[in-house]
């Protein structure tokens, strides 16, 4: 035997050995460090950052790692609290396996200050592309003929910024609504859904990212942290989060998808309370005209996503997928319309046109995540519902 073969059978024992012995341990370790590659967003919470999670041999794989700002916080007990709340709510989404839900994968805190990590979502937010500019960079890629579809089906101009054709807009709520089904069967609210926490994948379909002001029904935050605009009008009043309040979101998102219009900007609270109170008397001057194939279906989709008493709501967002009124009857009469696409693929082909790489964009400043107190002086509740079982709003 040479000297080579020799020494060869005598690393192949002590792989044999260590093979072993991890066996025997049952338990293996590794250290671990998180490039910060790119950052993707800033918000209200802190940063989200592109990061790589290295293995051996070369083996790279894109993670998201959110890094938690204790700048909102008035004292480390505080954050030290809050980020335990939140290490719980983001275990419980851990395990829940659902497609249109972003995928948690760990909360650590090497030197105290709490990184969320998760998987990377190869794609833009919806606050991103609804935007002038996303839809004039998609114009410059294709031809007129191919516009000419987009403007069909896809999107078209709006008033403030570009609209979605029904079928998209609801293509894109479905599944909105089945990664909301997912987490309220775990007793879980998302409590934040807006069109910055809404990912459109390359794939053409759809991941609700942002579980920073999600709380398990059980275990409720001390302060509600929200986005005023996006929110249900009990929350506005202090009533807390429910699977409801989460459909009232859905829905307002889907009027500004709709109408290419920011329904409640630049409105004071008051005023922004009271459009949401008095929804049904403006609702139908939402959907544009050129829709009026599938305006009653629409409206009747969208009452129940944002009536502004939780209980005449759709009961789940499951049922407002899959049951009368919802966005999958809505979609079966896009067929009867003669409106059916693929849209999954629409979207698909819409993102690749627009193929670009954004600046770095935050969230508007009235888009923001906060902590959120309803002011001392809030209008008083519309006549009391005779329908609503709620406890009257809390009066601070
Ligand atoms: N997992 C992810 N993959 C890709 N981009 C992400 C991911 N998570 C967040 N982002 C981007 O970063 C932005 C901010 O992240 P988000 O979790 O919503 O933080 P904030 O609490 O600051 O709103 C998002 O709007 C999105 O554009
Ligand atoms: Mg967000």
């Amino acid at each position: 035997m040479t000297a080579d073969a020799i020494e060869s059978e005598d690393r192949l024992r002590q792989l044999s050995e260590s093979y072993r012995s991890l066996l025997t341990g049952g338990v293996v370790g590794w250290e671990a460090s998180r490039p910060f590659l790119k950052c993707l967003g800033v918000g209200g919470q802190g940063v989200v950052y592109l990061s790589e999670r290295r293995g051996v041999d070369g083996f790279t794989i894109p993670v998201a790692l959110k890094v938690f700002s204790p700048d909102r916080f008035t004292s480390p007990d505080e954050y030290s609290v809050e980020m335990a709340r939140l290490a719980g709510v983001a275990s419980r989404v851990a395990r829940i396996q659902q497609d249109h839900l972003v995928d948690v994968q760990n909360v650590v805190s090497p030197t105290g200050i709490h990184v969320l990590e998760m998987e990377w979502i190869d794609g833009y937010d919806l606050r991103r592309l609804l935007t002038p500019d996303a839809f004039g960079r998609v114009r410059d890629q294709v031809t007129d003929r191919r516009w000419q579809s987009i403007n069909q089906v896809v999107m078209t101009e709006g008033r403030d910024q570009p609209r979605l054709r029904p079928g998209t807009a609801a293509s894109i709520i479905r599944e909105c609504l089945s990664a909301l089904a997912a987490l309220h069967r775990h007793g879980i609210v998302h409590n934040d859904v807006k069109p910055s926490n809404v990912m459109l994948k390359r794939s053409g379909n759809v991941k609700i990212i942002d579980i920073g002001a999600a709380f398990e029904l059980e275990h409720r935050p001390t302060v509600q942290p929200c986005t005023p605009i996006y929110a249900a009008p009990e929350i506005l009043v202090g009533q807390p989060g429910t699977p409801a309040s989460d459909l009232a979101s859905v829905g307002y998102m889907l009027i500004e998808m709709l109408s290419g219009t920011h329904p409640f900007a630049a409105m004071s609270f008051a005023e922004m309370l009271e459009t949401k109170r008095t929804i049904a008397d403006w609702l139908a001057g939402v959907v544009p005209v050129d829709e009026f194939a599938v305006t009653e279906p629409l409206l009747k989709l969208l009452r129940k996503l944002v009536d502004p008493n939780p209980l005449r709501r759709f009961p789940s967002a499951e049922e407002a997928e899959l049951a009368e009124g919802g966005v999958a009857e809505f979609q079966r009469e896009l067929i009867k319309a003669g409106r059916s696409s693929e849209y999954e693929a629409e979207i698909r082909h819409w993102i690749e046109e627009m193929e670009t790489e954004f600046d770095l964009t935050t969230d508007p400043s009235d888009e923001v995540t906060r902590d959120f107190q309803p002011p001392t002086q809030v209008l008083p509740l519309r006549s009391p519902d005779p329908e609503s079982e709620q406890d009257p709003p809390v009066k601070r």
